[in-house]
């Protein structure tokens, strides 16, 4: 096994497997190691199976389960269309249609040259400017498939 876990990371789940249904905790474990590393590899799962004492499959199907864990590390720039309800009531689906046919990738890829992923999120809590798309920490409102192209433009020009 290759250890790759930071050891906060490999504390709490040692502090899990020591609580009563200690597998309950795995979407927990998972999140921690996303928001530090950004993304789940095959060997953090791998590690994350052995120190819970779970088979690897109930890791991975987890992991792929739920669309908020990623598998692949993100683009320098993070394309994420929110799927909550006023959005997807105004078009967000169509929106990440036009991301994906502009980036000849689809939802949850990341480019070739590791410039962009699309991923998806929940209400971010701003529904009026619905639908909305971000990139990186920058929000963009009321967006149609057609200001697509020219959204991913600028992001790159902006470096
Ligand atoms: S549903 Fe998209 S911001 Fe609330």
């Amino acid at each position: 096994m290759k250890n790759q876990l930071p050891s906060d990371i490999v504390e709490f789940i040692e502090e899990c497997t020591q609580q009563e249904h200690s597998d309950s905790y795995l979407i927990a474990i998972l999140h921690r190691i996303q928001n530090q590393i950004g993304w789940l590899s095959e060997d953090h799962m791998n590690e994350v199976a052995q120190r819970l004492q779970v088979p690897t499959a109930t890791v991975s199907g987890v992991a792929t389960f739920y669309h908020f864990f990623r598998l692949k590390p993100r683009g320098k720039y993070a394309v994420s269309v929110c799927l909550g309800t006023a959005c997807f009531v105004k078009g967000s689906d169509r929106v990440i249609s036009a991301v994906e046919s502009e980036l000849g990738i689809v939802l949850g890829e990341t480019t070739q040259d590791g410039q962009f992923s699309i991923e998806v999120s929940r209400c971010i809590g701003v529904c009026a400017l619905a639908p909305v798309l971000t990139i990186n920490e920058k929000t963009y409102s009321r967006v149609t498939p057609t200001q697509v192209p020219e959204l991913l433009r600028a992001a790159a020009e902006q470096g």
